[in-house]
């Protein structure tokens, strides 16, 4: 069975990006990254789609209320946005040295619809937190479900250390080295999706560069 690559693109315009923060909280050290991740995306050419956790938010994940009522509007939201761009970024807190249970609750619910939206999707993994290693051990654990989902997740991660300290009044990275390296992982990551997207050559070197067969359906349900 051939299968389908949500990747592909026939036209050859800008990159579209989701991008949200995984907090439901109103004052987020995560919502600033990802505002200030916008900024560089869109300077470097993307098309960001903003969005907020609260849009994909919903019930705890039951398969008895799948049944019985479908999926909730949050799933299936997020499932729309999915579907409708090349790549995603999340800006996730940590949570107890894993990612939100909310965050992993959208994402168990979305790999329920097809087709499944994550399957061959880049992605790439911020966070922002006050302690010194930035909410980093909640991006290694976000990790697994959106791989074992079939995610490209982008190999360098970003993760603010002290990022109650770490912003100036007009949302910048105040440390220049810092807010540099900011800027060239993510122009990097829209690099990579613009090659993957519009360059199939591209984007047969990066998957064989995984190891993972092309045309084959495995643990992923790709259908
Ligand atoms: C339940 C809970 C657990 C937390 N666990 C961690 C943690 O393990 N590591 C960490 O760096 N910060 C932890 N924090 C602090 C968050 O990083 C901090 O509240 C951060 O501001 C949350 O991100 P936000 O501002 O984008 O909502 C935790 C916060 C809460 C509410």
């Amino acid at each position: 069975m051939k299968r389908p690559r949500s990747d592909a693109r026939s036209d050859k315009g800008p990159v579209r990006v989701l991008l949200f923060a995984a907090s439901l909280g109103g004052n987020s050290l995560n919502k600033r990254l990802a505002a200030l991740a916008g900024v560089v995306l869109e300077r470097h050419g993307a098309r960001v789609d903003r969005a907020a956790m609260a849009e994909f938010d919903g019930p705890s994940y039951s398969q008895d209320v799948e049944t019985r009522e479908g999926f909730p509007p949050g799933s299936q939201e997020l499932h729309r946005r999915l579907q409708a761009c090349d790549a995603f970024v999340i800006a996730s807190p940590e949570y107890n040295a894993s990612m939100p249970g909310h965050l992993k609750n959208a994402i168990d619910w979305v790999s329920r619809i097809r087709p499944q939206p994550l399957n061959a999707k880049h992605g790439l993994l911020l966070s922002a937190s006050p302690s010194m290693a930035g909410g980093n051990r909640g991006l290694w654990s976000l990790r697994i479900p959106l791989e074992h989902l079939g995610a490209r997740v982008y190999p360098d991660m970003f993760s603010l250390a002290q990022a109650h300290k770490a912003f100036t009044e007009t949302g910048e990275l105040a440390d220049r080295p810092l807010a540099e390296r900011f800027a060239q992982s993510l122009r990097e990551f829209v690099d990579l999706v613009e090659a993957a997207t519009h360059y199939p050559c591209m984007k047969k070197a990066w998957i064989d560069f995984l190891g993972e067969p092309g045309e084959t359906v495995g643990r992923v349900d790709a259908a």
